[in-house]
């Protein structure tokens, strides 16, 4: 290979690599540094708290495409990957729905601050499932790296069961659901709220009582 060829080569797995590791492309094989000072994960996981406030500002499509990548990256077992994972920013379906949702449930929209009905945020990732009941534990799991990898990059998450009860319990929100494309032998779980946060819950107390050790 003649010189330049090799330096614009060099040049090009270079920038490959740095976009690689900021993606949530599979790190080098190699075992992480035991980190206990600063440890950005820990620190990330107790920063984390679920958001219901938003600002007005779209989620990047990038930003979004990180995230679910991180989500698919979870373990699963036998490596499945029993899960369908559908990504809605657009304001049209969030609007349309929540209208319907709004005529069922008057009062949840009495709330001033209420603009929409996934906790008031720009972007909603859907999780499914195989309707077998199978998968959920998968399920869990790529939704917790989904929420973590959003905290990670300044994005606030809020994880939704009762919007997604609303979607599949009557045939109003049905041609939403449709519009989702899953496949027929799944249905769907869960969603995630995904956003610019506008406020900075508090932790909830959590049970410190439910871990033991086993002598
Ligand atoms: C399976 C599941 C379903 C949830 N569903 C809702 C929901 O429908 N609406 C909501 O506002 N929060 C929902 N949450 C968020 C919980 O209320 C929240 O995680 C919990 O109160 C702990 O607060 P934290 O997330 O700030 O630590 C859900 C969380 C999980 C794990």
């Amino acid at each position: 290979m003649k010189r330049r060829n090799m330096t614009t080569a060099l040049v090009g797995a270079f920038v490959l690599a740095g976009f690689l590791q900021t993606s949530c492309a599979p790190a080098p094989k190699q075992a992480a540094e035991p980190q206990e000072e600063n440890n950005q994960v820990i620190e990330t996981i107790m920063a984390r708290r679920s958001v219901r406030k938003y600002k007005d500002q779209p989620v990047e499509r990038e930003k979004l495409q990180q995230i679910v990548t991180c989500g698919i990256n979870a373990p699963s077992g036998m490596n499945l990957q029993p899960w369908e994972v559908r990504v809605v920013d657009n304001a049209d379906y969030i609007n349309g729905i929540t209208e319907l949702f709004k005529a069922a449930n008057p009062k949840q929209a009495e709330d001033p601050n209420f603009k929409n009905m996934f906790r008031n945020a720009p972007a909603v990732i859907f999780i499914a499932s195989p309707a077998d009941g199978s998968g959920q534990l998968d399920c869990g799991l790529l939704g917790e790296n989904i929420i973590l990898a959003a905290q990670s990059l300044g994005l606030g998450t809020c994880c939704l069961g009762g919007p997604v009860g609303f979607m599949k319990k009557g045939a109003e929100a049905a041609p939403y659901v449709e519009r989702l494309k899953l496949p027929e032998d799944y249905q769907l779980l869960y969603a995630i709220a995904v956003g610019y946060p506008d406020e900075t819950p508090d932790a909830k107390p959590r049970k410190a009582e439910k871990v033991l050790f086993v002598e």
